[in-house]
Formats: structure tokens, C-alpha cells, sequence
């Protein structure tokens, strides 16, 4: 079994990954699998990250065609660009150039229905579509990112050995058929939204007492050892460490699409997801007005995703 295993590593490493998509979550995605011996050919719409990425060690290319072309028979190409019309015409695009046995795995936020559309449109051409949630931001995207896989079971182990790589230890699974794995992500990320505003109201507090206390000391302290320690306090304390208070930051909280998405999921199924709900409301108040908690939330999700503060 772990001859069986090696081998099936060897052949992988021997073939060459497509990537399409070189923003700040592919690139890192992409040095993370040229690091761990990965041969890649890489594309992107706009030229710049092209030519940053033909300075490392893999093959940049500006048509997909080209890049079709250099991956030769039963390619495997990973897409991360943003949900929506941008998948559909990126894949309108490589269409052509698909063929039989060829896997195409979509690891942008994408609706999990859309997902379950493109495997059947996929599928006629005898294409294989996966689609990949992905967790982790920037640093789980170059380090290790978690992982939630759907699609056809015969296509994830072929693909495994790559997923294996691109993930932390532990930190990827097959979770069911088309759709599974952006559909655990979408929920993924409803309940990111209740975590992050419940620090956010927790710190907001701390913010209005009498108590003239060092936040930057507090987040230390709860990521040692408290019920309460995450990765989001780690990064609290990063970012107390580098803003006075979050005083000079705007307030005004950005995204929402996956958030609105996973509480209409719950409503579909009967769950109220209250945390849910609150966190969207406060996020679509934060556009008329700002507050400790929503410059906390802007704060956090710049660190673990590089999304832009926007400002009030
Ligand atoms: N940031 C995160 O923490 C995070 C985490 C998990 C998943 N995701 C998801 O991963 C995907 C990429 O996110 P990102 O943060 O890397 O975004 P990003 O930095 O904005 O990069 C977007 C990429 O998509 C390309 N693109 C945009 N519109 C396109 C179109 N119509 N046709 C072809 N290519 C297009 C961009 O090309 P140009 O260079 O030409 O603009 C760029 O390479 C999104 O679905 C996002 O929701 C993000």
C-alpha cells in the first residue's frame, strides 16, 4: 500500500499543474506547490503576476491555450479567481481545450449550486469538476490551507497527492459528491462571520470600560491557553501590536456575499444561525456607522485575507 502510495506521488510530481488565477491567493497557492516540488504552468488575466511568477520557479504563460498545451493529456487545472461570471468565462475560454479525463478544480468562494451546474457541463465533455473550498487566507494559502473537497471520488484520488501538499497536516478531506465542498465552505464561513463579531463586540466592551487596558496584552493572554484561543487572536495581538487601538483605521466592514449566502442555506433548512444574521446586520451598518468592533472586524479580515479596509 505505501509502495502503491509513493509511486502514485513520483507520477504526480512528474506531471505538470495547471493554474489559473494569480491574485493573492493563487500566487501563494502556487509557491506553496513549487515548494514542495510541484511543477506548475501558471496564467492570469492581466500580465503583471505573470511576469512576477516567471522570476520563480514555474512556467508563466498569457494564453491559456499555451498553457493547455504544455500540460499535455489528463491535465489537472486549479482555477482561484473570484465567484461567479469570472469562473464561467475562464472555463468558457479552456472549453476548448479540454478533453477526456481532464479535472478542472475550482477553489475560489464559488455558490455550491453554480458548482453542481458547471460539473454537469463539465461532465458531457467527459471533464471532470471539482469544487475546492479553501480556508486559511494568505498564510494557510503559502504555508498550509484547510481544505473541503467535492466532486467525483475516482478524480479527488487522483488529485489527492496535491491537495495533500497545498494543505496543513491533517488539514484536507473528501467530503461527497459535486458541490460538497463549497457548500461546507459557504457554512465555513457563516460561521467565521458569528466568531469574528463576537471578539469584535467582546473587545468593543473592553473599549468602553473605565479600564485603561492593553489590548495587545489581552490577546496574549486569551491565545495562551483560554477557551477562547484562535488563529483570530493571534492575529489580534499582531494587530494591537501594530495599531494604536485601531484608532486611524476605517470602520467599514467589506464582503458579505458568502455570509448572505450561508444564512439563506440555514433558512432553507429551518436553522435561525442568529449569530449569523446579527454579524450581517452589523456589517451592513458599518457602511452608515463605525465602531470599535467593525474596525476590529475590517482589521482581521485584511490580516488573513489582504481584502482592503475600506474606508467610512
Ligand atoms: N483572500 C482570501 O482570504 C480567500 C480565501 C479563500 C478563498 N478565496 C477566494 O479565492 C478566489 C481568489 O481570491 P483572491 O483573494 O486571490 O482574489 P484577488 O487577489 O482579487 O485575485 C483575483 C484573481 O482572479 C483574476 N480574475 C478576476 N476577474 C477575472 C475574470 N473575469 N477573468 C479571469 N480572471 C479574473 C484576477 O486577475 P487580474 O490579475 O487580471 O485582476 C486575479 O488573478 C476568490 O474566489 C475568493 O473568494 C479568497
Amino acid at each position: 500500500m505505501f509502495f502503491g502510495i509513493s509511486i502514485c506521488y513520483l507520477k504526480i510530481r512528474e506531471m505538470k499543474i495547471g493554474f489559473i488565477g494569480l491574485g493573492k491567493m493563487g500566487e501563494n497557492m502556487v509557491l506553496n506547490l513549487a515548494s514542495k516540488g510541484h511543477k506548475l504552468v501558471v496564467s492570469n488575466r492581466s500580465p503583471e503576476p505573470i511576469k512576477k511568477l516567471s522570476k520563480k520557479n514555474v512556467t508563466a504563460v498569457y494564453e491559456l491555450k499555451d498553457m493547455c498545451s504544455k500540460l499535455g493529456g489528463n491535465k489537472i487545472i486549479f482555477i482561484m479567481v473570484p465567484e461567479g461570471k469570472p469562473v464561467d468565462s475562464v472555463l468558457s475560454v479552456l472549453k476548448s481545450d479540454l478533453s477526456k479525463g481532464d479535472i478542472v478544480v475550482d477553489g475560489g468562494n464559488s455558490y455550491y449550486e453554480d458548482s453542481i451546474r458547471r460539473y454537469g457541463e463539465l461532465r458531457k465533455l467527459g471533464v471532470s469538476f471539482m469544487d475546492l473550498g479553501v480556508s486559511g487566507g494568505l498564510e494557510g494559502a503559502r504555508h498550509g490551507a484547510s481544505l473541503m473537497i467535492g466532486g467525483d471520488k475516482s478524480a479527488f484520488k487522483k488529485v489527492e497527492p496535491i491537495f495533500r501538499d497545498l494543505a496543513e497536516k491533517d488539514g484536507y478531506a473528501y467530503l461527497g459528491k459535486s458541490g460538497a465542498g463549497h457548500f461546507v465552505k459557504i457554512i465555513h464561513n457563516g460561521i467565521e462571520y458569528g466568531i469574528l463579531e463576537a471578539y469584535a463586540e467582546g473587545f468593543e466592551v473592553l473599549d468602553k470600560s473605565n479600564y485603561d487596558l492593553d489590548y495587545e496584552a489581552v490577546s496574549r493572554v486569551w491565545k495562551n491557553g483560554s477557551v477562547i484561543r484562535s488563529w483570530l487572536i493571534e492575529l489580534a495581538e499582531k494587530a494591537f501590536k501594530k495599531t494604536d487601538r485601531l484608532r486611524k483605521v476605517p470602520g467599514v466592514v467589506g464582503g458579505g456575499k458568502t455570509g448572505m449566502w450561508a444564512a439563506k442555506i440555514a433558512k432553507k433548512e429551518g436553522v435561525e444561525f442568529v449569530t449569523l444574521k446579527h454579524a450581517l446586520s452589523r456589517r451592513r451598518e458599518s457602511k452608515k456607522k463605525q465602531s470599535f468592533g467593525t474596525k476590529f472586524i475590517a482589521t482581521m479580515r485584511n490580516m488573513f485575507g489582504g481584502h482592503m479596509i475600506e474606508k467610512g
